[in-house]
């Protein structure tokens, strides 16, 4: 006979190193300030996860490092951009567990001022390795990986994002703290809306609402880099992965994928990002990160000021952290 799933999901190996439940907050001056239209408006705050300064990131490495452990690994080896928030936290990470931490960081030329996560790689004492694009950084992975093999060390490599089925259980995960929150606040929503890259979050939030069957809410990825096709195909793919993993069948759900307001690109501000920081900041003192929840916020912003949303809707706005992006050294 089968477990039940939360029985199921409760034996995969997790370490219990963030803190939860990460707050949920209502954002009433803000939704004021975005006109009698708006929806209702609540925030969670995954800016508040702990470890490495916090973020998305921590939930999926709870997973990923426990495999890791249990197989034995010494080293730990990932790749993302020279400001990665997946490579800050999974050095802390390293840190934390005493294992060996090396990087693989992407920037076209050696930066002029060091990026606020970088000089926290470095503190955590993780090996930094730059190669100039994102192109390059699988391959790169994959040489100091088979040098570590040779020299006898047991090494896990972890995906960009840690975005696999495995890490994505974090937001199985945060799905279910979210929605009993939820629950004893007396909230119903329509939406969530949150930065989609690699697709590990997003993946894990529709999972997560399958399985407590809420599928009528409507989850909005919002791309800061990639075009939508490629996004939400990487995060049918996970979804798919998360059912084999819990021995679960279920609809395919619909995978909703923006990109119209990733601007001139990865990592560049736009104006309306600009703009959601700073309304944000200024009416609730809480402040996004420029590269993904700024341009999630743009987008959701947009669906306002467009009436896709309505005054008698509910939307969660998952904060997923990154906030040092906006810092330098
Ligand atoms: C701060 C932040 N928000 C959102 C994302 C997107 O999450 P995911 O890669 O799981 O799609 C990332 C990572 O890419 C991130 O660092």
């Amino acid at each position: 006979m089968k477990l039940p799933i939360p029985e199921r999901l409760g034996r995969i190996p997790r370490l219990n190193l963030g803190v939860y439940p990460t707050p949920i907050e209502p954002l009433e001056r803000f939704q004021r300030a975005l006109g009698k239209n708006a929806p209702r408006i609540f925030i969670k705050r995954d800016d508040y996860t702990g470890p490495g300064f916090g973020g998305n990131k921590v939930r999926k490495l709870e997973y990923f490092l426990a495999q890791a452990l249990a197989d034995g690994c010494e080293a730990v080896i990932t790749i993302g951009g020279i400001k990665s928030n997946h490579c800050r936290v999974t050095a802390a990470f390293c840190a934390r567990l005493g294992l060996r931490c090396v990087l693989v960081l992407n920037a076209p030329s050696p930066p002029e001022t060091t990026p606020a996560s970088l000089f926290l790689d470095e503190l955590y004492g993780a090996e930094i390795h730059l190669v100039t694009s994102r192109e390059e950084r699988r391959a790169t992975m994959g040489l100091l990986a088979e040098q570590l093999r040779a020299e006898g060390t047991t090494v896990c490599e972890i995906p960009l994002g840690a975005s696999t089925p495995l890490g994505a259980l974090g937001y199985v995960n945060a799905m279910q703290e979210a929605a009993s929150q939820l629950e004893a606040m007396e909230v119903t929503i329509d939406y969530i809306f949150h930065a989609s890259s690699s697709g590990g979050t997003q993946s894990g939030i529709l999972a997560g609402l399958q399985l407590l069957n809420l599928p009528q809410v409507q989850v909005i990825g919002v791309s800061p880099d990639d075009a939508a096709p490629s996004i939400s195909s990487e995060v049918s793919v996970i979804v798919r992965g998360i059912g084999e993993l819990l021995d679960v069948s279920w609809h395919h759900p619909h995978v909703m994928v923006l990109d119209d307001y990733i601007g001139a690109g990865y990592g560049i501000g736009t104006s309306e990002s600009e703009a959601a920081i700073k309304l944000l900041a200024r009416t609730e003192g809480i402040v996004l990160d420029p590269t993904y929840s700024a341009k999630a916020m743009a987008g959701m912003i947009d669906w306002v000021r467009q009436e896709k949303l309505s005054a008698d809707e509910t939307v969660l706005f998952w904060h997923t952290g990154g906030q040092l992006a906006l810092f330098n050294l």
